[in-house]
């Protein structure tokens, strides 16, 4: 029994790193679905599809509880997934609602009316399924009212960063912050809704310049899942260690892996 962290490909470590470190005895499962990534570029169909079949993978290793580190599949499949398929044992919990808390200056859990917050322009980067989606407008505007979002998708950079080219993704990322810049040039916040952007998270700081208040998911997702398995101990899980998954090649996603979070990690196929 563990928790399960899983992403369309090597985006969720960036989730799983940070969970690992606020909670180091906790039992993990990471999938990643890298034989399928990108999602970001599939319709909403096919992304409920994919994200059920790796999901199921996960119940079968004994995951009572499932993060969705994955904001394309938390915005194209979470709701449907929590509404018609999920089994009344299991949870499946998606991501961004740590950051719109964080971003909206809310305690967890706090469901009174929309307000006006501090921030009033944030630029969102995410990818193009996401975008489309409107999922995090829908979610903010639960929360805080007169906040003004300007969206970019960001074709390309998933890709970029799962073939390890990260000349290219920063090529990317600073094309895509001008092209915001295009439609809003002073954004006081930016979000990185996509949880591989942290691993390209200075490209995005330079390229914004340094008064734009940068956030990204894995950190306060580690938080919110603390404290979710407070109130849930049933959820944790009596597992050990941390188990590495991937529907791709292990070895090249195992050296990706270990360049991006700098130690070793070994994945096995799925
Ligand atoms: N890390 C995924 C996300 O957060 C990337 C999606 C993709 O595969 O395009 O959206």
């Amino acid at each position: 029994m563990a928790v399960g962290i899983f992403d369309s490909g090597l985006g969720g470590l960036t989730v799983l790193d940070a969970v690992h470190k606020r909670l180091p005895d906790l039992p993990l499962v990471y999938f990643g679905d890298s034989a399928h990534a990108p999602y970001g570029v599939r319709d909403a169909a096919d992304i409920f599809d994919l994200t059920t079949k790796s999901v199921e993978r996960m119940f079968e290793e004994g995951c009572d509880l499932v993060i969705l580190a994955c904001n394309t599949a938390s915005a194209a499949a979470l709701r449907r997934m929590q509404e018609s398929w999920v089994p009344r044992d299991k949870r499946v919990l998606g991501v961004f609602v740590p950051l719109i808390e964080a971003l909206t200056e809310r305690q967890w859990g706090d469901n009174s009316p929309p307000r006006e917050v501090a921030v009033k322009h944030v630029a969102l980067f995410a990818t193009p399924a996401t975008v489309a989606s409107r999922a995090f407008q829908r979610e903010l505007a639960f929360r805080a009212i007169g906040v003004d979002v300007e969206a970019q998708a960001c074709g390309g950079v998933v890709d970029a960063i799962e073939d390890g080219d990260m000349i290219l993704a920063e090529a990317l990322v600073n094309s895509h912050v001008d092209a915001l810049k295009r439609k809003m040039p002073h954004p006081q916040a930016a979000i990185l809704g996509c949880t591989h952007y942290p691993l390209m998270h200075d490209a995005f700081q330079k390229a914004l310049g340094a008064d734009v208040k940068v956030y990204s998911q894995a950190d306060l997702v580690g938080e919110s899942l603390a404290d979710y398995l407070e109130r849930h101990p049933d959820k944790h899980g009596t597992g050990q260690g941390v188990k590495y998954l991937t529907t791709g090649d292990p070895i090249r996603v195992s050296s990706r892996a270990t360049q991006f979070l700098r130690r070793e990690i070994k994945f096995e196929a799925a």
